[in-house]
C-alpha cells in the first residue's frame, strides 16, 4: 500500500494550516450591525473572529464536505457577548456537525418560527445541527473559543433570513455573569 504524505498540515491545537486553507477574518467595522448597540470605545480594526475552511471539492455535489475552524476573540460589546452574523442554511437539507475545540461558548439555535435556544459548547462537545435550524456561536468566556464545524458545501448560507427573522435571544456579560435577554420581535 502507498501511503502519502499530504503536503498540507491540518491541525486544531493552533489554527488550520495548509495551501488548500481559506481564511477570512471579521473585523468589528463589519460586525457592528450584529450587536445591540454600537461600542464606541472599540476600534474599527478590533479582531471579532477568524474563519478557516478547507475542502477538496467545488460543491458541485450535495456529498462535497468543507472542513472549518471558527476562531472566535473575548469581546464585549457594551457588555454582549462576542458572536458569529449566524446563518441559515439555503439548503435545509443540509445539517453541519460542530465540535468545541477551546473554550467555552454556546451554540444559538431557531427554528423556523423564531424558538431559540441554546447548547454549551466546551472542549470536546459534539453538536449535530439539524438542516432547518439557524445557527450562531457566542464566545461566552475570557479566553478565545474554537470550534470546529463540517458541513456540505451545498448548504450555503442564508444570513438575509436572519436579519428578517433575528435569533430570539441576546447574551450579555456583566460583572462576570452570563444574562440571557429576550428580544422582541
Ligand atoms: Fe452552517
Amino acid at each position: 500500500m502507498r501511503v502519502v504524505n499530504r503536503k498540507e498540515n491540518y491541525i486544531i491545537d493552533d489554527i488550520l494550516k495548509g495551501e488548500l486553507v481559506e481564511t477570512s477574518i471579521k473585523y468589528y467595522a463589519e460586525a457592528k450591525e450584529f450587536y445591540m448597540n454600537e461600542d464606541k470605545s472599540l476600534k474599527d480594526d478590533t479582531k471579532m473572529y477568524d474563519v478557516y475552511q478547507y475542502t477538496l471539492e467545488d460543491g458541485s455535489e450535495v456529498g462535497h464536505l468543507c472542513w472549518g475552524l471558527t476562531v472566535m476573540y473575548p469581546v464585549l460589546i457594551n457588555g454582549e457577548c462576542n458572536m458569529t452574523r449566524g446563518h441559515f442554511h439555503l439548503n435545509e437539507t443540509c445539517g453541519e456537525f460542530y465540535y468545541g475545540a477551546q473554550g467555552n461558548g454556546l451554540l444559538m439555535l431557531m427554528d423556523a418560527h423564531g424558538k431559540t435556544w441554546a447548547e454549551e459548547v466546551f472542549p470536546g462537545s459534539v453538536h449535530y445541527i439539524k438542516g432547518a435550524l439557524a445557527h450562531r456561536l457566542i464566545n461566552t468566556g475570557d479566553k478565545i473559543f474554537k470550534v470546529v464545524a463540517c458541513w456540505p458545501i451545498a448548504a450555503g448560507h442564508d444570513y438575509e433570513r436572519v436579519e428578517k427573522q433575528p435569533f430570539g435571544y441576546r447574551v450579555f456579560k456583566y460583572n462576570n455573569k452570563l444574562e440571557h435577554k429576550e428580544i422582541r420581535r
